[in-house]
């Protein structure tokens, strides 16, 4: 089994139920959460990211408003099927999450999506389970 942790960006919660439609074709959405994100909380989440020029760009659009995560759980092979649902960074594909609901920006590209079954497990641990130890709400 795995799990991946996936979440709605800032500007684009008016397409949850789509995106719940697409992600429970592929595994069973087990918790839910709406929250805003805070330095504290992205440092750890984008922790590979951290001192890259696009970062502090990032954290600021992520904090920009609320966020809705989602831990999917499935079979061997889910996180990979999940990001495949959402589409490349930087070039998304027609029929992808980030393709059909997106803007064209690499920033605000509708959606995150867990890379593997180990940060699938970390983030989804991070954001529900340890979730109080970085002081945000859940709305
Ligand atoms: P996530 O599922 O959000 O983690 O996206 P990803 O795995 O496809 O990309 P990655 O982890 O490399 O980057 C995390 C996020 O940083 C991306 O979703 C983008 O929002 C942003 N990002 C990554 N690379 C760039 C870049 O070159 N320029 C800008 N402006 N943003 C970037
Ligand atoms: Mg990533």
């Amino acid at each position: 089994m795995e799990k991946s942790f996936v979440m709605i960006k800032p500007g684009f919660l008016e397409f949850e139920p789509q995106i719940v439609e697409r992600l429970s074709k592929i595994g069973k959405i087990t918790k839910r959460q709406k929250m805003k994100l805070n330095n504290e909380i992205l440092a750890a989440h984008y922790h590979e990211h951290i001192g890259k020029p696009f970062y502090e760009g990032l954290c600021k659009y992520m904090k920009s408003g609320e966020v809705v995560g989602f831990q999917v759980e499935g079979e061997d092979g889910l996180v990979e099927k999940i990001r495949e649902a959402v589409g490349s960074t930087k070039n998304p594909e027609k029929g992808t999450i980030r393709h059909d609901f997106g803007i064209g920006e690499i920033t605000r590209n509708v959606i995150h999506a867990s890379d593997s079954p180990k940060s699938g497990q970390e983030e989804c641990n991070r954001m529900f389970e340890q979730i109080n130890q970085f002081g945000i709400e859940i709305l």
